[in-house]
């Protein structure tokens, strides 16, 4: 029998999490602005969370972060149909990708989705459609809306522990 792939791998050492109550969506915006100063080729960000949750928007507020820093001003398209969006962004590609309808596991590789985890940042939804291709050093992100409050959002980020201490040092700087 073999036993469904878990949405977050806590394979790799050295890693921890890091976990906030967002109580708005510019509370995630905040965090999105944050999370955009740890970009850099071969992060992967795995996005967790039912439908609604806030993973595109937490997606499109990264790419506008930094197309803003890049002088670069494009739409940010949902990839629910293209499956994949991608954005030169001069130093650093960015991927932005939506796996909900992904039809067959092996369309990844002709998105070429393999090659881009190396060398591109990645932000992908419904990471659970992977399967084998998730890399093992990914960054986990979940969103898990309140049950009652439409606006608040659970986050918990579990990475590289080099990654969340940075993530920490941003946050810290964004609030003051
Ligand atoms: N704190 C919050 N953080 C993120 N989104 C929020 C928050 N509060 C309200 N929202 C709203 O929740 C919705 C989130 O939609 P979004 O498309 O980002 O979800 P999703 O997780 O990508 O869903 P799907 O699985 O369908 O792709 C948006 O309409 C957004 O305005
Ligand atoms: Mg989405």
């Amino acid at each position: 029998m073999t036993l469904p792939t878990p949405p977050c791998s806590d394979a790799v050492s050295e890693r921890s999490t890091w976990s906030a109550d967002l109580a708005s969506i510019d509370a995630t915006a905040q965090l999105a602005r944050a999370f955009a100063a740890l970009a850099q080729p071969g992060l992967c960000v795995l996005l967790n969370g039912p439908v609604g949750a806030g993973k595109s928007f937490f997606a499109r507020s990264v790419i506008q972060t930094l197309m803003a820093k890049n002088g670069a001003i494009e739409d940010v398209p949902s990839p629910t149909f293209t499956l994949v969006q991608t954005y030169d962004l001069g130093v650093l590609d960015v991927w932005h990708a939506d796996l909900y309808r992904l039809g067959n596991p092996d369309e990844l590789i002709e998105l070429g989705l393999d090659q881009a985890f190396e060398a591109a940042m990645c932000l992908i939804e419904w990471p659970d459609r992977l399967g084998d291709m998730r890399p093992d050093a990914a960054t986990c992100l979940t969103l898990t809306p309140h049950p009652t409050d439409y606006d608040r959002r659970h986050v918990e980020i579990t990475g590289p522990r080099d990654l969340i201490t940075r993530l920490e040092q941003a946050m810290e700087t964004s609030a003051t």
